[in-house]
C-alpha cells in the first residue's frame, strides 16, 4: 500500500471507527412518557452501543431487545429483594425473566443486579439482611437453570461502600465491612464481577470546595500524589480506592465494572451540557485507549453511561439534576456533541429518528389575569405532578420573571398530562397558544406522544449509508 492508501485507510477506520468494546448505557424508563422500547433499541443501534443495563426486567423492554446480540444486565429492584430471600421465588424469577428469553435469536442476558445500590445510607440499613441471600439464591438459580456459566449475578453498589482518604487507604465502610466481604468473596466463587457506580459530579456537588478540574479527565493541575503515585482525576481515585478495598480482602485483581457513570446538564449550577460534554469527552478517549488506572494500567475498563435518556418523574430527594442524566433528550434528541468512539470528534449522536409529538400548543400564564393570588398554589399544584426543576437556581430556566415562573409550570403540567382537555386551567389563571414561549437558553418543551409509534424511516437512511460506504470502499481500489 502506498501511503496515499495508508491515508485513505486510516481516514476510513476514522469515520467509521467503532465505539469502545466496553461502552454501555443505562437504559430508565422513570418518565412521564418514556420513549417506545422499539425507538431505545434502535438507538443502540444506530449509535453502535452494544450492552445495555436496565433497573428491571420489564418484559416491553426486554423482549425488545431480543434478536439484536446487544448484552442486557436486567435487574431485581430493592423492593424484591426480601422476596428474593425464598428460593422458590427466586427461581421463578429466573425462570420468568431470564431463561425465558434464553434461545436461538432470543435476548443475550450477561447479567443479573440484585438490587440497585442497596446499601445506600440513606436507606438505613433496610436491605442489609437480605441483599446476600438474594444474591445467593438469584446465582443458585441461574446455575441449576443451566446459564450460570454465562449469566452472573452481582450487586451494583454506590461508590459509598468503601472510604480513603487515598486510594491505598481504600477499605470497605466499617459498619458493612463484614457483609463486604462476604458479598466480595461470593462474587469472586461465582466469577461474578464487582460493580459500581461512581458519579464525579456528586464529588462536586457534595463539597463545595472540590477542586472542580479534577472533576474532569483534563484538569492538570489538580493532583493528589498517593506514596508516589499520581492521580490527575478523581475517577481514576475512586477506581483505585475500591482497588485497594478489594487488595486488603485479598481479592485485589476482581474484575470491577462501572455500573454508572456520568454528568447531568439541568438542574444544578455544576449540571451544564458544556460540563457533560467535557466530562464524557474525557472519559470516551480514556474508555477508547484503555488506559487503565494507576492501579490497574493498561486495562480495559467496562462501563455503562447514566443514562441514555432523562427520566423526567425521577425522585429529586438527592438533588433536581437528578431528572437530566441522560446524553438525551427525554425525546431521544442529542444535547451536545460526543463521539463515542473516543476520538474527540465533534460529532452527534444519532438521534431518535420519526419522534412524534404533541400538538404545538403550549399553556402559559393568561396575560388578561387580574387576580393573581392563587397562581403561587396553582403552580405548586403543577410542580408536584410535572417536572419544574429547570426553574432552580443555576439551571436553564432559572432567568425567568414570576410570570415567566408561572407560564414554565403550567406548560410542565399541560405537557406532563399530554394536552387533555382542562389540564391548562388553573382556576382560569392559564391560557394556551400556539407561539413558542421558549427563551434562549430555557426550552418550553412540548410532549411525544404515549401511543402510536412505529412510523420509521429507516429504510431511505440505511441505504444512504451503505451508498456512502460503497463509494469510500470503490474509491479504495484505485
Ligand atoms: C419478572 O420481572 C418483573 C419486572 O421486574 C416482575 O414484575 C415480575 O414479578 C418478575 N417475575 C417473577 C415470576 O418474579
Ligand atoms: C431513614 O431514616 C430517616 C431518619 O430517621 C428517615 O427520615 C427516612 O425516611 C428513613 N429512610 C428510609 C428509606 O427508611
Ligand atoms: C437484620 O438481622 C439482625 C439479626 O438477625 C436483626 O437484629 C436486625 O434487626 C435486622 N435488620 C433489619 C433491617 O431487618
Ligand atoms: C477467588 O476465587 C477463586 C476461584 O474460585 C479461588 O481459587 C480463590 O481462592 C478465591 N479467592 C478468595 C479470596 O476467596
Ligand atoms: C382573588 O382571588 C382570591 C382566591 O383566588 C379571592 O379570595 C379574592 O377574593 C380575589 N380578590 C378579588 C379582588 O377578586
Ligand atoms: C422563579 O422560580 C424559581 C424556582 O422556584 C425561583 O428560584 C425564582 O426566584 C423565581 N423567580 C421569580 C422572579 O419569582
Ligand atoms: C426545545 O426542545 C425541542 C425538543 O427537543 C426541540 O425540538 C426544540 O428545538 C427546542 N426549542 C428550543 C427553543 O430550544
Amino acid at each position: 500500500m502506498g501511503t496515499l492508501q495508508v491515508f485513505k485507510l486510516i481516514l476510513i477506520l476514522g469515520c467509521f471507527g467503532s465505539i469502545a468494546e466496553g461502552l454501555g448505557v443505562n437504559w430508565g424508563i422513570i418518565a412521564s412518557h418514556p420513549l417506545p422500547p422499539k425507538t431505545v433499541v434502535q438507538l443502540l443501534k444506530d449509535n453502535g452501543i452494544k450492552k445495555v443495563k436496565l433497573f428491571d426486567a420489564d418484559s416491553s423492554s426486554i423482549s425488545a431487545l431480543a434478536g439484536t446480540n446487544i448484552e442486557v444486565m436486567v435487574a431485581i429492584p430493592n423492593s424484591m429483594l426480601s422476596m428474593m430471600t425464598d428460593y422458590d421465588t427466586a427461581k421463578k424469577w429466573v425462570d420468568r425473566n431470564v431463561t425465558r428469553y434464553n434461545f436461538d435469536g432470543g435476548v443475550n442476558v450477561k447479567f443479573v443486579a440484585v438490587g440497585n445500590e442497596p446499601f445506600l445510607s440513606s436507606y438505613n440499613g433496610s436491605f442489609l439482611n437480605v441483599t446476600l441471600p438474594a444474591l445467593e439464591n438469584i446465582q443458585k438459580a441461574l446455575n441449576e437453570a443451566g446459564v450460570g456459566s454465562s449469566v452472573k449475578a452481582t450487586v451494583p453498589l454506590n461508590a459509598d461502600v468503601y472510604t480513603g482518604d487515598l486510594p491505598s487507604a481504600g477499605r470497605f465502610r466499617t459498619d458493612i465491612a463484614d457483609l463486604m466481604t462476604q458479598i466480595v468473596t461470593f462474587l469472586n466463587q461465582s466469577g461474578s464481577p464487582f460493580v459500581v457506580n461512581i458519579y464525579p459530579f456528586l464529588s462536586l456537588y457534595d463539597n463545595a470546595n472540590f477542586p472542580f478540574d479534577y472533576a474532569f479527565f483534563d484538569g492538570g493541575s489538580n493532583t493528589v500524589n498517593d506514596n508516589g503515585i499520581v492521580y490527575t482525576n478523581v475517577f481514576d481515585a475512586n477506581f483505585d480506592t475500591l482497588v485497594s478495598a478489594l487488595k486488603a480482602v485479598n481479592l485485589g485483581s476482581m474484575e470491577i465494572i462501572v455500573g454508572e457513570v456520568g454528568w447531568p446538564t439541568d438542574g444544578d449550577i455544576n449540571a451544564k451540557a458544556a460540563y457533560a460534554q467535557r466530562f464524557y469527552n474525557g472519559l470516551m478517549k480514556k474508555l477508547a485507549s484503555n488506559t487503565g488506572t494507576p492501579l490497574r494500567p493498561n486495562q480495559y475498563i467496562e462501563m455503562y453511561l447514566f443514562g441514555l435518556i432523562d427520566e423526567d418523574s425521577k425522585s429529586v430527594q438527592p438533588g433536581n439534576f437528578e431528572r437530566h442524566w441522560g446524553i438525551l433528550k427525554y425525546d431521544g434528541q442529542p444535547k451536545f456533541n460526543m463521539d463515542l468512539t473516543g476520538q474527540g470528534r465533534d460529532v452527534t449522536l444519532v438521534p431518535a429518528k420519526s419522534m412524534q409529538y404533541q400538538s404545538k400548543t403550549w399553556c402559559i400564564l393568561d396575560p388578561k389575569a387580574q387576580n393573581l393570588t392563587a397562581i403561587g398554589n396553582n403552580i405548586n399544584y403543577a410542580c408536584t405532578f410535572a417536572d419544574c426543576t429547570s426553574l432552580g437556581y443555576g439551571s436553564t430556566c432559572n432567568g425567568l420573571d414570576s410570570s415567566g415562573n408561572a407560564s414554565y409550570a403550567f406548560n410542565a403540567y399541560f405537557q406532563d398530562q399530554s394536552q387533555v382537555d382542562g389540564s391548562c386551567d388553573f382556576q382560569g389563571l392559564a391560557t394556551e397558544t400556539a407561539q413558542d414561549p421558549s427563551t434562549a437558553g430555557c426550552n418550553f418543551t412540548i410532549q411525544i406522544l404515549l401511543d402510536s409509534f412505529g412510523y420509521r424511516v429507516l429504510v431511505p437512511v440505511k441505504a444512504v449509508l451503505f451508498h456512502v460506504l460503497v463509494s469510500v470502499f470503490l474509491e479504495m481500489l484505485w
